[in-house]
């Protein structure tokens, strides 16, 4: 029982030598831009005085118990000489790197450890960008993510609608997830896009809404193909489009409208023809059409411009002029 009790504490003084790291944590440590860094000794058993200690950045010397604090480093640290630990203060981006204990006790036996630290600056400023600017169906776009600030060792994740992004065969991710690529846009790439920024010590996510624009496609136009001379005449165009189409309608080639619906109360023959409908959508800078005949029927409809009392008017005035003209004949004929 004696025996194994010695045994495990000569293999733990043993181990702890070769090691190197032993009393100090495994790094690398992560810290922020302008934070504090605790590098913890653990040195076991723990004394309660140390004859020495010192800390090292690689090979320069930070300080140590014999000379005290390095110039360099003078207000940003603290050796905690009960435990061996010290605090380093207001972290620039070149702290990076390796830092090595020593530390000897009153009774001369050395402990020592190393570890690194890796300082990093809070990503912010994540945003994506779309290339080209409009995203039109069929053309290849990309997706790029990027932060402002703290562009240091980081990574990226993409997510769409809030799940994980699942890579269709139209997908492809470039420079190691900062751009997501599109080969050909489709409807079904609709969506919300986010992109989350990390590196050890932050994260920061940026958001992109896509909507895919498309068309006019499918345009069509609803209405009677024959109709009445003095009814109202209601034409109605649609079309898949995104953004929203503009309509412009002509007549025999003859523009006559610019809107969806176009009504007109049916004066008479010339009413007819084929009413042309153009869808356009100014972002796809596409354009389609559809023709609708219309056939006015009714003969009704060529007075229909005149009320009952203006055709007694006509009817009265050509009866005064029949009866001038009569009378005046008369007349001239009786000089004679
Ligand atoms: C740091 O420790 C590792 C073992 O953990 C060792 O291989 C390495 O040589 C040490 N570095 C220094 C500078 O002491
Ligand atoms: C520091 O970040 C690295 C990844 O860069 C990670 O592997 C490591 O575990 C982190 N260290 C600590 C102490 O969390
Ligand atoms: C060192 O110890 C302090 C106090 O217990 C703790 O807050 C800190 O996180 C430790 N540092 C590391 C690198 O583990
Ligand atoms: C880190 O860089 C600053 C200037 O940015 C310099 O003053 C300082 O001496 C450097 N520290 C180390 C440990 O190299
Ligand atoms: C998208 O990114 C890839 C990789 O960087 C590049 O090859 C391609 O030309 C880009 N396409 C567009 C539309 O910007
Ligand atoms: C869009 O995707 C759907 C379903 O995958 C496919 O049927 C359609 O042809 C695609 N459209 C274009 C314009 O590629
Ligand atoms: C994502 O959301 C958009 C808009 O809410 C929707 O049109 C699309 O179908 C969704 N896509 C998936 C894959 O869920
Ligand atoms: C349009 O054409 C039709 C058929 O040729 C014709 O009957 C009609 O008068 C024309 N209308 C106009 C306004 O040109
Ligand atoms: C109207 O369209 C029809 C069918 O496309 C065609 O037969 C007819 O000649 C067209 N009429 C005019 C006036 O363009």
């Amino acid at each position: 029982m004696e025996k194994a009790v010695i045994q495990f504490i000569i293999v733990g003084v043993f181990s702890g030598l070769t090691k190197g790291a032993g009393v100090l944590p495994d790094g690398p440590l992560n810290e922020t831009l302008g934070g504090t860094m605790a590098f913890n000794a653990t040195v076991i058993p723990p004394e309660q005085t140390f004859s020495f200690v010192q800390w090292q950045f690689g090979d320069k010397i930070i300080i140590n118990t014999a000379t005290g604090v390095t110039a360099d480093y003078a207000g940003r640290v603290t050796l905690f000489t009960s435990t061996g630990s010290l605090e380093l203060r207001n972290l620039v981006l070149n702290d990076s790197g390796e830092y090595n204990v020593v530390i000897i006790s009153q009774d001369g036996s050395r402990n020592s450890g190393n570890t690194t630290l890796e300082v990093y600056e809070r990503i912010s400023g994540a945003a994506v960008t779309s290339s080209p600017n409009r995203p039109i169906e069929g053309i290849s776009v990309n997706l790029t993510c990027d932060a402002a600030a703290g562009s240091i060792s980081l990574s990226r994740l993409w997510k769409k609608n809030d799940s994980d992004l699942i890579l269709t065969d139209n997908m492809a991710l470039y420079e190691e997830n900062r751009v997501l690529s599109f080969k050909s846009l489709n409807k079904t790439d609709n969506g919300k896009y986010s992109c989350e920024i990390s590196n050890p010590v932050s994260n920061d996510v940026a958001q992109y809404i896509m909507i895919v624009n498309y068309g006019p496609e499918n345009v069509q136009i609803e209405g009677p193909s024959k109709i009445d001379s003095g009814k109202t005449l209601t034409l109605t165009c649609s079309a898949e489009s995104e953004p929203s189409a503009s309509y412009t309608w002509t007549l025999n080639g003859t523009e006559i409208h610019s809107s969806s619906v176009f009504t007109k109360v049916i004066s008479g023959f010339s009413d007819s023809g084929n009413y042309t409908c153009q869808a356009m959508n100014h972002i796809t800078e596409r354009t389609s059409s559809a023709v609708h005949q219309v056939t006015v029927t009714g003969i009704q409809g060529e007075t229909s411009g005149c009320s009952a009392g203006c055709i007694a008017g006509i009817v009265i005035a050509c009866l005064a002029v029949c009866a001038a003209a009569g009378g005046g004949g008369y007349y001239l004929y009786t000089r004679k």
